[in-house]
């Protein structure tokens, strides 16, 4: 498997722009980013949908925010929201000197009081990724499912928690359990959700993609 991910690491095009050394640059300061599968698999997704209205949870640096503004309209608009002043810090810097301050709305506080927030307004979004902390993705999603429109593509990143997702509860460590268990509730909802098209794929720590259809579930 090392062999193969080796070779296909060979095969992969740099990312377009700054967005290649950005990624290597947060790689290399062991901040926390999307792997380079995932952000190949989103920038061929955004480059189908052409989203015009992008949600993001959990900016960190900003990465994953450029890489949306990038392969998105001119007209699009990306929300993302972090509740870490080291990350946001960085995020606003980073968006700065890469001339995309205009074109992202950076949301500097807790999910859990963002999105609600956002539901108020009525925002709906047409391109949805949950990126923050894995063990909160279940208490997010009833804001997510109300916040993305119909046609809209949600993703969740690191769904697989490094292996442990698989493993019965008794042999996660105690402290990796509520994660665990919260992870599981959300991906059975999730994936028995007949308003959804979903699939998982194994790629960077496993990706989950929904597609929200109008006619599915409804013949
Ligand atoms: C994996 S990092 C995001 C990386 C980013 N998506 C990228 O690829 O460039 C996760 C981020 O989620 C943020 N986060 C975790 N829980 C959060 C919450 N409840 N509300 C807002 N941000 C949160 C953390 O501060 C961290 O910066």
């Amino acid at each position: 498997m090392a062999e193969l991910a080796q070779f296909l690491d060979g095969l992969r095009r740099d990312l377009p722009g700054n967005l290649a050394e950005f990624h290597r640059r947060t790689v290399d300061a062991g901040l926390p980013v999307i792997s380079r599968d995932v952000a190949d698999f989103l920038s061929l997704l955004l480059t189908l949908r052409r989203p015009q209205n992008v949600l993001e949870i959990g900016c960190g640096v900003g990465f994953s925010a450029a890489l949306f503004a990038e392969f998105t309209t001119e007209s699009s608009k990306i929300t993302t929201i972090d509740r870490y002043e080291f990350m946001t810090s960085r995020a606003k810097s980073n968006f700065e000197k890469l001339g995309l301050s205009a074109k992202i709305r950076l949301i500097e506080d807790d999910a859990a009081n963002a999105l609600p927030a956002l539901v108020k307004t009525d925002a709906k979004f047409d391109f949805i990724f949950m990126d923050c902390g894995k063990g909160q993705y279940l208490r997010f999603w009833p804001h997510i499912s109300r916040l993305l429109g119909a046609g809209g593509l949600f993703c969740a990143d690191d769904i697989f928690q490094g292996g442990n997702i698989a493993r019965a509860a008794a042999d996660v460590p105690r402290r990796h359990r509520t994660t665990h268990r919260n992870l599981r509730e959300f991906l059975h909802m999730v994936m028995a959700d007949k308003a959804l098209k979903s699939v998982i794929l194994p790629i960077g720590d496993g990706l989950l993609v929904s597609l929200k259809e109008d006619t599915i579930g409804q013949d």
